[in-house]
């Protein structure tokens, strides 16, 4: 034991992460970035905001039935009817929390809630008391804690503890704070709160200054034992705290901070790439920790001083983060068993046996394509495997694109949709815009591309391109992806994808239409 405090971990990637526009997930994905943060061995994993619509409800229940190594925790406004809803979806969790929140800064409470302090007090409590009558763990935050007033925090955080509420936290909700006050907030609260022994003070800064990680970590040197972060910092507006930065400074700096916590670090890599894919939002090369430029060395000296010893110029250690050379995991000879097995090792379970062979063809074409199948290749065929399996309205059947120097690039294309097959030929500034124009041919879906990114799976130029499209209808937001070797394929592929979800938001929409 190293007799320091336990700092708890609670990730919201997958609710305010989410929140951010153009973040959003469907369910198959929450999933698997669930499963990502429960490898990461996250403390609390805030699945979502139950009441916020079917589909979330349906995503935080399924999140709570199935991670079993992390405490499962909703969203819900101070309102009898969110906390019921939250208390739903959560009901089969190995371990489950209630987060509940109400603004506490005056400009709020006059403006927003229309509430009297005292208002605001009483439904405090009586909503910590609702949730406390479904689970043990209740979280109350005192929304845009950073422009509240400390006398009127003291007054409500004491009685919603005395209300049954185990964590209490102080949200810079706007991104308003500075680094030395808010932690002088914290300590404060806790010395004149009378019953802060009762609860953890947690922290939960946004990051509009660029400050946010700063932030949390000053709580933490003042006394906040919880802090809530999200993977590559995702979040609304400027982001949240970025969860890897938070865990590798309290690591790194052990001789400053108090504090340990429980993550396995080497899980930052792959669960900061996972959620990179899934929204489409790259990492930026030199962010810290997980940026790709993160630990490269470019100056001669550097690199001089790291051959002749390491420390000279690093504080940390890349494969400590889960930075891998590329592993060569499978190849042309392997087998269904080799491949079944690497699928278990990353945690990858596919629904069903059509699901196994449909990945299994994709990963044998691949291999007579690229004679080195890594870690990456295999995530990305599996995604395109499960969407195939879906029987999803739109897939591509065939493709050909016609570019070359002094000639407008030209794509026909045969596209099946509902099993129909469908064909189109079109023009473009370029043969991926002459491809997504040949899509519109056929779908006529009238949505506007707010995207278009591609990133190399791996290193070599016979790597997988990784492409995301972002589509826009009627004030709907929906990302697609798509991953082959050749970029303009994989871009057909993630047109079509996000089509998909548009579709199939109609299917259980019809209102919305396409
Ligand atoms: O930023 C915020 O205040 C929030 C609360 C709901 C905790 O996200
Ligand atoms: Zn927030």
């Amino acid at each position: 034991m190293s007799g320091k405090d336990k700092l708890v971990i609670f990730d919201t990637t997958l609710r305010d992460g989410e929140q951010s526009p153009g973040a959003s997930m469907t369910a198959d994905e929450k999933m698997r970035v669930a499963k990502a943060l429960e490898r990461l061995r996250v403390d609390v994993i805030e699945a979502g905001f139950a009441i916020a619509s079917q589909g979330d409800f349906e995503s935080v229940k399924a999140i709570a039935e199935a991670i079993k190594d992390s405490t499962v925790c909703s969203l819900s406004r101070a309102k009898d009817a969110d906390i019921d809803r939250a208390a739903e979806a959560l009901k089969n969790a190995n371990s489950a929390r209630i987060h509940t929140f109400l603004a506490t800064s005056p400009i709020h409470m006059q403006h927003k809630l229309r509430m009297t302090p005292d208002e605001v007090v009483e439904q405090a409590v009586r909503s910590v008391k609702r949730a406390r009558n479904y689970v043990d763990d209740v979280e109350f935050s005192c929304e845009d804690a950073g422009r509240s007033e400390v006398d009127f925090m003291c007054r409500i955080i004491e009685a919603v503890i005395d209300a049954g509420a185990t964590t209490i936290n102080i949200p810079d909700t706007v991104g308003y704070a500075m680094p030395r006050q808010y932690g002088e907030t914290i300590r404060t609260l806790i010395e004149r709160v009378p019953n802060s022994d009762k609860a953890i003070f947690s922290v939960h800064c946004h990051n509009d200054l660029g400050l946010a990680v700063a932030n949390s970590l000053d709580a933490v040197a003042n006394g906040a034992r919880q802090v809530e972060c999200t993977i590559n910092g995702l979040g609304e507006r400027a982001g949240n705290a970025s969860l890897e930065e938070i865990v590798m400074a309290v690591r790194t700096r052990s001789d400053f901070f108090a504090v340990e916590t429980g993550i396995n670090t080497e899980e930052i890599v792959p669960a900061s790439r996972l959620v990179s894919s899934v929204t489409g939002f790259p990492v930026q090369p030199n962010k810290a920790i997980v940026g790709a430029n993160a630990f490269a060395h470019e100056s001669g000296i550097h690199q001089d001083g790291v051959i002749k010893h390491r420390e000279t110029y690093e504080i940390m250690k890349a494969e400590d983060v889960g930075w891998k050379t590329n592993r060569m995991v499978l190849g042309k000879l392997s087998g269904r068993n080799a491949f079944r097995q690497r699928l278990d090792e990353l945690g990858i379970s596919l629904g069903s046996e059509q699901e196994l062979n449909e990945a299994f063809t994709r990963f044998k074409d691949l291999a007579d394509k690229k004679s080195e199948i890594f870690d990456e290749d295999i995530q990305a065929l599996v995604s395109d495997a499960k969407k195939f399996a879906e029987a999803e309205r739109c897939n591509l059947v065939s493709l050909a694109v016609g570019s070359q120097t002094g000639e407008t690039p030209i794509c026909n294309i045969v596209v099946s949709v509902d099993g129909d097959e469908k064909t189109a030929s079109a023009e473009g500034a370029g043969p991926v815009d002459a491809t997504f124009k040949a899509i519109e041919q056929i779908a006529d879906s009238g949505s506007v591309l707010e995207l278009y990114s591609v990133n190399a799976i791996t290193s070599g130029t016979d790597s997988q391109g990784e492409v995301t499209v972002r589509l826009e209808k009627g004030g709907r937001i929906v990302n697609g992806h798509g991953s082959d070797i050749d970029i303009v394929v994989a871009s057909a592929k993630a047109y079509l994808d996000a089509l998909n979800h548009l579709y199939s938001d109609v299917k259980e929409n019809p209102q919305h239409g396409v």
